[in-house]
């Protein structure tokens, strides 16, 4: 009796240092992410090196099996294509409507997947309501749209959009907006009030045509966050839209450097919106790559799932064709993923 007691206790403790010492194991080779993860998809070949691939979702489309088996199979992170922006969540001031919206986080947390939001502040798809409000009332307004979007989906959304192309192309100065004539604050006032809102989400400044490094919209975005990070407003990340084409070109390994000097200030960077004309393979495998040297390139989002999904249809720029299968595109970007030299993206 005694004997068997000791020998079971004995085992037990075995048991026990032996889970000690699989938890020991540094996770570098497991697949971090949701065990939806399949290997030979993108989600489950980012995972490898602790990054998401996520695709921007519309709601419209959650009941087209053709549109979520692909949806679904691929990617881990889901940004909304436009039931987020403020005109779709705040039709009325004060009256938030997120059905739309709500749809596509249930079908992301269902599903396993996290979620971006996108987006609170935007010069763009504003409700008729906000474009007559000026000065404080509209200051005013910006916070209580923070406030009320941001609090019916604490805790569920793993990085926010809050402010959207406030910066104006060639020279480099702000847009000029309702917002930005509130007052060049208005900038710090949202993202302090999103910290406030849902402390747990990631805060980013999302931005078009930041990719090159020397341009001068790019150089006003690295100064606003160098400032906020040395003064302490709150920021956590920064999104490159990344639509790249004629009018926005891929040049060489120029990102790579944006996404570096960037990531020196102490925040993520994250590829947000990628769509590239024609989609050649070889300029998607060097995207991926600029972010697998990145550790601080938290992940990759494409804009759409199939290339009629697209805002830029015509311009054929994703991964997947009309019928769902997948493009050269995509084959470059899967083995890139895999086989790219990758630092790991840590996990916070
Ligand atoms: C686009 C959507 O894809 C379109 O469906 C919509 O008509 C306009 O907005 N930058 C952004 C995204 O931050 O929200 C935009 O999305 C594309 C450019």
């Amino acid at each position: 009796m005694e004997f068997r007691k000791v020998l079971g206790l004995t085992t037990g403790l075995l048991g026990l240092l032996a889970g000690l010492a699989v938890a020991e194991i540094p996770q570098a080779n497991a697949t971090p992410g949701p065990p939806g993860n399949k290997p030979g998809t993108l989600a489950g070949a980012a995972a490898h090196s602790g990054r998401y691939f996520g695709t921007a979702v519309t709601a419209s489309k959650l009941g087209d099996p053709a549109y979520t088996t692909i949806a679904n199979r691929e990617f881990d992170m889901v940004t909304p294509e436009n039931e987020m922006k403020l005109d779709a969540t705040e039709p009325r001031q004060g009256q938030f409507v997120f059905t739309a919206a709500d749809r596509i986080v249930d079908w992301a947390v269902e599903n396993g997947k996290r979620v971006r939001g996108h987006t609170l502040l935007w010069h763009a798809a504003q409700p008729g309501w906000l474009q007559s409000l000026s000065s404080s009332a509209l200051r005013q307004a910006m916070t209580d749209h923070i406030n009320g979007v941001m609090s019916h989906y604490k805790g569920r959304i793993y990085a926010w959009d809050v402010v959207n192309e406030a910066f104006a192309d060639g020279t480099g100065a702000r847009r000029n907006s309702n917002f930005q004539r509130t007052g060049d604050d208005w900038i710090e006032a949202a993202f302090r009030a999103a910290r406030a809102a849902d402390p747990a989400a990631k805060l980013c400044y999302n931005d078009y045509n930041i990719e090159n490094w020397a341009s001068a919209k790019t150089q006003s975005v690295y100064a606003m966050v160098a400032d906020f990070r040395a003064r302490g407003v709150p920021i956590d990340c920064v999104g490159f839209q990344a639509h790249f084409g004629s009018g926005n070109p891929y040049d060489g390994s120029d990102l790579r450097t944006t996404l570096r000097n960037f990531a020196a200030l102490g925040v993520d960077v994250q590829i947000t919106e990628l769509d590239i004309q024609a989609a050649p393979p070889a300029t998607y495998a060097a995207v991926v790559n600029d972010c697998l040297a990145v550790p601080r390139c938290a992940g990759i989002t494409v804009w759409g799932v199939r290339d009629p999904d697209s805002w830029r249809s015509g311009e054929t720029p994703l991964l997947f064709d009309g019928n769902g299968d997948k493009k050269p595109a995509y084959t470059a970007v899967l083995h890139a993923l895999r086989h790219g030299h990758h630092s790991h993206h840590g996990h916070g």
